[in-house]
């Protein structure tokens, strides 16, 4: 017997808390019935339909007290017929628990589960759906990896190896950021990133839906910001560093309102929640080419053919107050999560300075610098959004004007400092760093060979894996506000799927 969470034969990711596994094998048969707790219906619909999916089997759900009378808790094709019943005994059964007692390792939160393969039998056990879909997911990584085909593979012999998994996350929140600004992925690419963030057990889908070369949501109350802000005349080719000039492509795209419900739809039957991100004040130009009267500059600009960093940024008076509150209400209608993610990075305040219309605003709002001046705008926005309800995220630059209480940090520079400075001052912080968990940097030291990166240093797969995200100088107290980790996914470089998807092969 061993109990050994990182058992060289069983690629359980991420890896488990701990991991019994016994000598032997259990196959999977064609007779399998999963039996559910009412609870859990969803989750065995969810498995269910892989299962049929990769072995082209029809597995029947049913109550977990043998079979159930018809119910209304499944639909009635689900139903076994008196035929299936007596056939029960023959049956591989998954079995599906809702644990009433806390589990051996104490108290079990929503997202714990305990799954036990033997010869016959299958069962997960958890107190909530969370944990139900996160013990869905460790049985398909025990199978073999054709579990995971979209056709019947009748020819591949579905064993697992007989193991207890006991598994409970470290962190609340467990992300994945994809930039949907830089380059627009279609619904159907959205949603199989969120597959693979629910395949890992990340919990949050961090949506970057606005950036200076892309406007992607569609806002009733501001058409412009989609008839204008989501469509660029072309896009620089080659690295921004090379200058090569523009295309001559148009690209452009946005996700309508429906199209919006229906990601947050398939992303809550996931247990994953949509933190979306509407930057301000910088990253913003496309909406300031949709509306000039946002900007700072009377210069009109246009949605960003480029990449980089842009000088144009949200002017702070009281109508571009009033326009981020109208849109994030949309937001708020569409996004049902506790975050809203303002951005904050980035905000070159070139123009604030340039304009004296800012000057003297920024005097009435007693701003002495215009890092003052952001945070003055920010926390506007903050108490917009906690009279709301909702909690503000920002990238780490929104605490350089002062601290912005209740918001949530998201750290991204330097290794560990921008995060170990705002657990310090009191803040939540979800660690991103880019030179670990950006995923948009090279993926070896082959470059040459590389698709183009928006450059950074080589993170290999070890180096991500191996990133501690509580720093060792925070205090107990500082170190429970690291309420997680996140990996992100910028795509100036990044135009389609395939690249999206690319993994580190080399
Ligand atoms: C960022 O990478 N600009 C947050």
């Amino acid at each position: 017997m061993l109990q050994n969470p990182s058992h060289p034969a069983i690629n359980i990711i991420p890896r488990p808390a701990s991991l019994i596994l016994v000598p032997g094998e259990c196959s999977v048969l064609s007779t399998t019935v999963i039996q559910s707790h009412s609870a859990f219906t969803q989750e065995a619909v969810f498995l269910a339909t892989r299962l049929r999916l990769a072995t082209g089997w029809e597995v029947p759900i049913t109550g977990t007290d043998s079979f159930p009378q018809a119910t209304t808790a499944f639909p009635s094709a689900l139903v076994p017929t008196d035929h299936e019943r007596s056939r029960t005994s023959d049956r591989f059964v998954i079995k599906i628990t809702l644990a009433d007692v806390d589990g051996e390792g104490g108290a079990l939160g929503e997202e714990d589960y305990e799954l036990t393969t033997t010869s016959f039998r299958v069962e997960i056990t958890a107190k909530a759906a969370a944990g139900v879909f996160h013990g869905i997911q460790t049985l398909l990584q025990l199978f073999p990896p054709a579990i995971f085909s979209h056709c019947a593979r009748i020819d591949v012999a579905w064993k697992l190896p007989k193991v207890t998994v006991r598994d409970r996350p470290r962190f609340g929140w467990r992300g994945a950021m994809l930039d949907c600004a830089r380059h627009f992925f279609p619904v159907s690419d959205v949603k199989a990133f969120i597959d693979l963030l629910a395949l890992h057990k990340l919990n949050v889908f961090h949506w970057h839906l606005t950036d200076d070369q892309g406007w992607r949501v569609e806002i009733k109350k501001y058409p412009r910001l989609t008839e204008i802000g989501a469509w660029r005349k072309e896009t620089m080719r080659g690295h921004s560093s090379a200058r090569l000039g523009g295309d001559g492509i148009p690209h452009g795209g946005f996700y309508t309102q429906d199209e919006v419900r229906e990601i947050v739809a398939y992303a809550t039957a996931r247990h994953i929640t949509i933190v979306p991100e509407i930057d301000m004040p910088g990253h913003s130009r496309a909406a300031i080419a949709a509306y000039p009267h946002l900007g700072s500059s009377d210069t009109p600009v246009d949605v960003w053919t480029e990449w980089g960093v842009t000088d144009a940024i949200l002017n702070p008076g009281p109508e571009t107050i009033r326009f981020c509150e109208d849109v994030l209400t949309e937001i708020m209608a569409l996004f049902p999560g506790k975050f809203i993610h303002i951005g904050g990075d980035e905000a070159m305040k070139t123009q604030w300075v340039a304009n004296p219309k800012i000057g003297q605003f920024m005097g009435e709002v007693g701003a002495k610098t215009p890092e003052e001046l952001q945070r003055w705008f920010i926390l506007r926005i903050n108490e917009f959004l906690v009279r709301n309800g909702r909690r503000l995220v920002g990238w780490d630059e929104i605490l350089e004007g002062g601290p912005v209480p209740d918001a949530t940090i998201m750290g991204w520079r330097g290794w560990l400092n921008a995060g170990v400075k705002a657990a310090q001052s009191g803040h939540d912080v979800v660690m991103t760093p880019s030179s670990f968990t950006y995923l948009n940097h090279y993926q070896s030291e082959d470059i040459e060979n590389e698709p183009i990166s928006i450059g950074g240093r080589f993170i290999s797969l070890e180096m991500a894996y191996t990133y501690e995200p509580v720093a060792a100088e925070l205090t107990d107290e500082q170190a429970a506000r690291v309420i997680g980790i996140q990996a992100s996914l910028w795509t100036e470089y990044i135009g389609d799927r395939m690249l999206l998807e690319r993994s580190e092969e080399h």
